[in-house]
């Protein structure tokens, strides 16, 4: 491919942490010459230790990798105390509210907020170290509160995405048994207030025994139901606790918190992460991968229900002592200017988004950036799905002026942070590319055995060696930690961890991403597995079978796309398709609702009842069939399906 390769600006990258393809291949050498050295040099560099670390990496009960075996430690104390003495006064969190109003809350503020609600937890519910909290939250600074006040007392968060449903919430809830929910009445989203609590209700309603109580917060003052004994008000209640509380030490492998998400069946897994090794790499690709410098204003548009929100609107911006903004409404409203307006208020130096905004805001107002002022923005990253060439183009060309360095950053909720990324003032980038893994991370593209796929062909993503911030287990089920991601490669006869995605090296070893192996789709940004859309669809009676694929979508980038049998062909309609997307919202949340449905008298299968998938994909994008089809237990029914798809 001669496609043109962006080198990064040379004014920005003179005073860049990683200036040089140089320094990269450098650190990448000394780490593989020394991986323990590498990470012991970082971790005695960056974490506020309270004792001392005994071993680096124990690889003892691998793939139960341990890190920093007995350090201690506290989260908040590496996010807030640490900073107190040289800026106390600088602003940790931006607030935006949907509605425009602004609050800079100091690293004083914090500090004296996240002890009140340590302290409030602590006495008023009895929480303790190891206990799981749910979060339920809009996007505002108490959720961030929240976060901190979990990891300074050594409570475990779990927070649960706005946008899902009662029972996501619930089935969530019951997972980690948590003790207790915070949660806020509602908030703003373009220009209107909404409701959080009353699916709180809801989820709590049968069938949750640990969750003792939920604690709220007022946001928006909406009316909402309070359940006597069981639900507090936050704002009542904080003014009455200290603003001091001392940190509880944490283990270096203690849980800092859980977050679940899909994977290739029904259930969704509780991907634990822990203490030091998580915070020490948020920090790290914080610094390298933005190129954070003193006086930087940071902005990721990302919702805390994801882990890009954890790591790089949290954990990572506050422990690299930067400004982070956190905004609770859309981008694109009240029109496509406020990312931009945004921008240019807050004088933002990084801005990291997902393609799916990218596309929206293009398509909003492809010359809308040029009204505003970026020209601080020195770093534009992207994450969460493949950015296409197009939306590509326009970041770099128009919102950054072809002088901000594009990151595209790939990593995974189990990755804990980024693991492949062009950095910012080193990196030669070709679009649509993640280019090479970080400093310290052994990513490659492999074969189930462990040999490097061919150049050019489509191989595993797989990381070779156990990183600092990789998940540690799935919460309750370590049989499915290792079945589900040191199952299926290994490497010198090692099992090795494999990401669920595939990847292809090109002669220069960049790597690009060719999108998930197996059954989870990526609907703006948002991983969704089809096996948790398909047990929700079969809740409807009058349905025989489903089969759900994604398709390629021009924002979403994947959509949803459901083949369907019923079991009286006479039920097909709008009807049905309503019912489909009511029950998906009602068991998953609105991110699952399909975009196309199809009833179809059958699906292929294999003679041993196996739905090809793949072949439905193919249909679905309206590709050629290229498989051998005539191993189905019903060739015929390919062309049938063809048929009707293309109607
Ligand atoms: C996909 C989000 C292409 C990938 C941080 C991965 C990407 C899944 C990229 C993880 C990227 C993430 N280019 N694909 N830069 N980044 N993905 O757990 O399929 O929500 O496995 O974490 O998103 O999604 P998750």
């Amino acid at each position: 491919m001669s496609e043109k390769i962006y080198y990064p600006n040379p004014d920005f990258a003179k005073d860049a942490r990683i200036n040089s393809m140089d320094q990269y291949h450098a650190l990448m050498e000394e780490a593989k010459s020394d991986y323990e050295g590498f990470w012991k040099r970082y971790a005695d560099e960056k974490i506020n230790w309270y004792a001392p670390y005994s071993k680096v990496l124990d690889e003892s009960d691998a793939p139960f990798y341990k890190w920093f075996t007995e350090g201690k430690l506290n989260v908040s104390n590496q996010c807030i105390d640490r900073h107190l003495k040289t800026r106390g006064d600088q602003t940790a969190i931006l607030f935006e509210g949907d509605r425009g109003d602004v609050e800079h809350i100091t690293y004083n503020n914090l500090s004296q907020r996240v002890n009140r609600l340590a302290n409030l937890l602590k006495e008023k519910f009895g929480i303790k170290k190891g206990d799981r909290v749910v979060l339920y939250m809009p996007m505002i600074p108490e959720a961030a509160y929240a976060m901190l006040a979990c990891a300074r007392i050594g409570a475990i968060h779990s927070i649960v995405f706005g946008g899902f449903s009662a029972e996501a919430l619930k089935d969530r809830i019951v997972d980690a048994e948590a003790k207790l929910v915070i949660t806020a009445d509602g908030a703003y989203r373009k220009g209107k207030p909404y409701l959080l609590k009353p699916v709180v209700d809801e989820a709590l309603k049968e069938g949750v025994e640990s969750v003792e109580a939920v604690l709220v917060v007022q946001r928006n003052q909406e009316e909402i139901h309070w359940e006597a004994g069981r639900d507090h008000n936050y704002n009542e209640l904080i003014g009455n606790y200290s603003d001091e509380c001392e940190a509880e030490m944490m283990d270096s492998e203690d849980p800092l918190f859980l977050l679940y998400t899909s994977g290739s069946t029904g259930k969704p897994k509780g991907v634990q992460h822990s203490t030091a090794g998580y915070i020490l790499w948020a920090q790290m690709t914080m610094e390298w991968v933005f190129d954070l410098r003193e006086g930087d204003v940071y902005w990721c548009t990302a919702d805390i229900g994801w882990i890009t929100g954890h790591t790089y609107i949290v954990y990572g911006p506050l422990a690299a002592g930067t400004t982070t903004v956190m905004f609770e409404g859309v981008v694109t409203y009240p029109d496509a200017g406020r990312a931009w307006q945004m921008v240019q208020d807050h004088k933002i130096t990084q801005f990291y988004t997902a393609p799916t905004a990218i596309r929206l805001l293009h398509k909003m107002g492809e010359d809308e950036p040029k009204k505003y002022d970026l020209s601080r923005i020195r770093v534009l990253g992207t994450v969460g799905e493949p950015i296409d060439p197009p939306a590509w183009k326009w970041y770099y060309e128009v919102v950054g002026n072809g002088k901000a360095s594009i990151v595209d950053t790939w990593w995974q909720t189990e990755t804990g942070g980024h693991m492949i990324s062009p950095l910012p003032g080193a990196t030669p980038i070709k679009p649509g590319c993640a280019t090479f893994p970080l400093p310290g991370i052994m990513a490659e593209v492999i074969e189930q055995d462990g040999t490097p796929t061919p150049v050019g062909e489509k191989g595993f993503l797989c990381i070779t060696k156990p990183w600092p911030s990789m998940i540690r287990t799935i919460w309750g089920d370590p049989e499915r930690f290792k079945k589900s991601y040191f199952g299926d490669c290994k490497k010198e006869g090692k099992p090795v961890y494999f990401s669920g995605d595939g990847a292809m090296i090109d002669e220069d070893g960049y790597i690009t991403i060719t999108g998930r192996t197996d059954d989870v789709i990526n609907v703006s940004g948002h991983r969704i597995g089809t096996a948790e859309i398909e047990s929700a669809i079969k809740k409807i009676d009058k349905i025989a079978v489903s089969a759900v694929v994604g398709k390629p979508h021009d924002i979403k980038g994947e959509g949803i796309f459901a083949y369907i049998v019923l079991k009286d062909p006479d039920h097909a309609g709008e009807e049905m398709i309503a019912e489909i997307n009511s029950v998906l919202k009602k068991e998953i949340g609105a991110i699952a609702l399909c975009d196309e449905v199809v009833f179809v008298p059958d699906v292929p299968k294999t003679r041993s009842g196996k739905i090809m998938r793949r072949i439905l994909r193919s249909i679905a994008k309206g590709e050629a069939i290229t498989q051998d089809t005539s191993t189905l237990e019903d060739p015929t029914i390919v062309p049938t399906i063809e048929g009707i798809v293309k109607g």
